[in-house]
């Protein structure tokens, strides 16, 4: 089961979803408002909301289990999930995402990203995004695929992404809790997710280990696809 992050959706998964069926069914929702899902209500969303509709899924599959995957926004999802539905996961991988709430100037930056996309400016701020998010490197199909995914998420659902964001919790109390087998994966480049905050990750969950993903920055699965999958085959399938 693997989440997306902010501003995406399902296809930022699509190296996975070709990559990885070969030894797991691999499952990629849209996040409620945007893709093929429904749209967010009058009752808005909360990264709660999104575990809430995670798990439902899960449910759905008719399994017990899943090994579930989220990048940034979709890590911060999948902590909640562990919080909420512990009993659904089987193991974690956390790309690119941070346990950490917002600083206060983070939480300003949000709303004030909030106005921006509220006037119509989506496009300056994808010209923002790419260049801080990818990994120099990054070719210009990938930049494309971002920007499409950007523009194609309707503004209510990123608006209300970027309030969820805003006031989701303190996951670090929550890292000791985590039993279950978890893979920490950075993309080299990553300026959000400094190496240091996958480090302290890995050391906080029992049983977990830091993978960096080379020519990657923060949207590490679908930059360099071919070593994000390497390493989630290594973690799910030591020994073939
Ligand atoms: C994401 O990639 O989901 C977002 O950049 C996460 C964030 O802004 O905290």
């Amino acid at each position: 089961m693997l989440v997306h992050g902010f501003p995406f959706d399902r296809r930022l998964w699509a190296g996975q979803l070709r990559g990885r069926s070969g030894i797991r069914r691999v499952v990629a929702p849209d996040l409620r408002g945007r893709g093929l899902s429904a749209a967010i209500g009058a009752e808005g969303a909360t990264i709660d909301t999104y575990a809430d509709d995670v798990a439902a899924t899960i449910a759905s599959l008719g399994v017990e289990q899943a090994d579930v995957g989220g990048l940034s926004m979709g890590g911060y999802v999948t902590f909640a999930l562990w919080r909420r539905h512990p009993e659904l996961v089987r193991s974690l991988i956390l790309a690119d995402t941070r346990a950490g709430p917002d600083s206060p100037d983070g939480k300003r930056s949000r709303e004030a990203t909030a106005d921006r996309l509220r006037a119509g400016k989506v496009d300056s701020l994808a010209d923002d995004m790419l260049a801080r998010l990818l990994s120099p490197g990054t070719g210009g199909d990938v930049r494309r695929k971002i920007r499409t995914m950007f523009r194609e998420t309707p503004t209510g659902t990123s608006v209300a992404d970027l309030l969820a964001m805003r006031d989701r919790p303190d996951s670090w109390p929550d890292m000791g809790t985590i039993g279950v087998r978890t893979l920490v994966l950075r993309g080299a480049d990553d300026t959000l997710t400094p190496p240091e905050e996958a480090e302290s990750q890995a050391r906080a969950i029992l049983q977990a280990r830091c993978v960096t993903i080379p020519g990657a920055g923060h949207v590490s699965p679908l930059e360099n696809p071919a070593a994000f999958n390497a390493a989630v085959q290594e973690f799910l399938e030591p020994n073939p």
